[in-house]
């Protein structure tokens, strides 16, 4: 049954900054009558005009109608005092990140409008459990948290504490949905979905970056080109500013008692120490002063082209190879082993976790190079490779050159174990089924939020089903017993899945 708000229900927005002003415009869009209110005088009228604004360049771009437009600022309202609020049907709090103010200002809140009417907040950070505690009905109270710019954004995490009641969250999805986002269901716990499961990716850059593995362009190009992912990590902690991103980083470790897996960086420290808080500063990994010239990223010289491979066995996620190299003119022999590739002597592999150092001494086969993994290898345009200590350069030439015959630029970093897109994937995959397992919400809506308020080009969980668990779980393992850290531990139910023969979806 739809539960959807009717657009005769009238929104409270409270906050007329950056989220209030975008999520007053979604719900205005959608046919409601919306009444705005900041406790900064003029602030809710000055969001109206930025409404007005953006709305304008719409019109002037042909993606609204005048009359659109005209509709929907005729629907905004900015109103003085919480009484005006009286006639609310839904309130949306998107106020400062403070508890206490927000307990406050609910109840308030709850003191002029009707017994039924639905309360919300934006908080990112506070637990929602706690902002209901301090209302009468805290039943009726729930997260409705909206991504950054909020009209442009289709996630909505729609968030329940501990009191919250279930035909609540239902309208407040179907709401959400009524108004055109993609809502998905959680529970209150930090970080809610995405800025939970979305740590890895910054950390694990860093982690990188701090070991030397490679800098920041070459990490964020492996990631671009070969992971598929839109930004790599350092261009992206650079553009939502290293202060925001390290607060919300040391916020979630704080609040899982100081979880080693959410551990901040000290890279990240330095760069907020120092002011370097990214482009809104002029500078941060990258410098963004006009004019500047982004850094060259680490390219192999051009290596011989292979004329002849042998493939052993399955190469698994990278079984694409053979054929790629078959249509780029190379002799490509196939016989069983345990999935690797050689050309002219030098054993490649797909990382595993190890490094190419331990697998090397372990499995008794050098020279040994490894490459790391790819989101699609026909799409990919560069491949990383790392080489055992002590490979000659010539084997690593000839490993380039294998890529480069495919038309891949080729990268080599350090020796890291797991690389830079295995690595990160695992951990995103790790961190993902650790929120399933513990109920913080279904694999499908961690998948669906990590794809639509990140834009990751695959949700983790479909990703790990994609790759396989068991070679998640064996990179992650090999990473646990390299660095001897918890923050590599594998959820639970990662192993479970593998002991079941099951797969996160379907
Ligand atoms: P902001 O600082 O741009 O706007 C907050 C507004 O609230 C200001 O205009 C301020 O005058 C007003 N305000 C403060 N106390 C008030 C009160 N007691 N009553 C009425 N108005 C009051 O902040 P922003 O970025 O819009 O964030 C608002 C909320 O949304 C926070 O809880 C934040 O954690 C959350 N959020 C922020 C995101 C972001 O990317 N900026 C993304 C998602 C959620």
């Amino acid at each position: 049954m739809m539960t959807a708000l009717s657009p005769s229900v009238t929104v409270a927005v409270v906050g007329s900054g950056a989220m209030g002003q975008g999520i007053a415009q979604v719900a205005a869009q959608a046919g409601h009558t919306v009444l705005l209110f900041d406790t900064r005088p003029g602030a809710a009228g000055a969001a109206i005009e930025a409404i007005a604004k953006a709305l304008t360049a719409l019109v002037e771009k042909g993606k609204r109608s005048a009359a659109e437009r005209d509709a929907t600022l005729d629907r905004l309202c900015a109103v003085d005092g919480l009484a005006d609020l009286a006639p609310a049907g839904l309130v949306v709090e998107a106020i400062v990140e403070d508890l206490d103010v927000k307990r406050r200002l609910f109840a308030g809140i709850e003191a002029v409008v009707a017994p039924d009417a639905i309360l919300t907040t934006n908080t990112s950070s506070l637990s929602v459990t706690a902002i209901a505690a301090g209302v009468a009905r805290p039943e009726r109270l729930a997260g409705l948290h909206f991504f950054n710019p909020a009209p442009l954004m289709a996630l909505v995490e729609v968030v329940s504490g501990l009191a919250t009641a279930a035909d609540v969250l239902d309208s407040l999805f179907d709401t959400a949905r009524a108004w055109g986002k993609s809502p998905v269901r959680c529970r209150s716990t930090p970080g809610f979905i995405v800025n939970r499961v979305a740590r890895p990716f910054y950390a694990e850059g860093l982690r990188l970056l701090q070991e030397g593995a490679a800098d920041p362009a070459t990490l964020d190009a492996v990631m671009r080109e070969a992971g598929g992912f839109r930004m790599g990590p350092f261009e992206l902690m650079d553009l939502i500013g290293h202060d925001v991103n390290f607060a919300v980083t040391r916020s979630v470790h704080a609040a899982y008692f100081g979880d080693p897996r959410f551990q901040p960086s000290l890279i990240q420290q330095e760069l907020v120490e120092a002011g370097r808080l990214g482009r809104k500063s002029g500078r941060g990994f990258y410098d963004h002063s006009p004019g500047a010239a982004r850094p060259a990223t680490s390219e192999a010289a051009a290596g011989p082209r292979p004329s002849r491979v042998v493939v052993e066995g399955d190469l698994g996620p990278a079984a694409a190879l053979p054929g790629l190299l078959r249509d780029a003119g190379a002799t490509v022999e196939e016989r069983p082993g345990d999935g690797v590739l050689m050309v002219d002597g030098v054993t490649l592999a797909l990382t595993d976790g190890r490094s190419a150092t331990q697998r090397a001494a372990e499995d008794g086969r050098t020279p040994l190079v490894l490459f790391d993994l790819a989101l699609d290898w026909s799409k990919a345009t560069r491949v990383a490779l790392a080489a055992a200590d002590g490979t000659p350069a010539e084997a690593l030439a000839s490993a380039a050159g294998l890529f480069q015959a495919l038309g891949k630029n080729v990268s080599v970093i350090d020796d890291a174990p797991g690389m830079v897109v295995l690595r990160t994937v695992a951990m995103l995959a790790n961190e993902a089924a650790d929120a399933a397992f513990q109920g913080v919400a279904s694999p499908a809506d961690i998948d669906l939020a990590m794809t639509k308020g990140v834009n990751y080009p695959l949700g983790p969980l479909a990703w790990a089903d994609r790759i396989g668990g068991t070679r998640v779980l064996a990179a992650l393992d090999a990473l646990a017993r390299t660095y001897g850290e918890d923050r590599y531990r594998a959820s639970a139910l990662l192993r479970r899945k593998i002991w079941g023969g099951t797969h996160f979806h379907g």
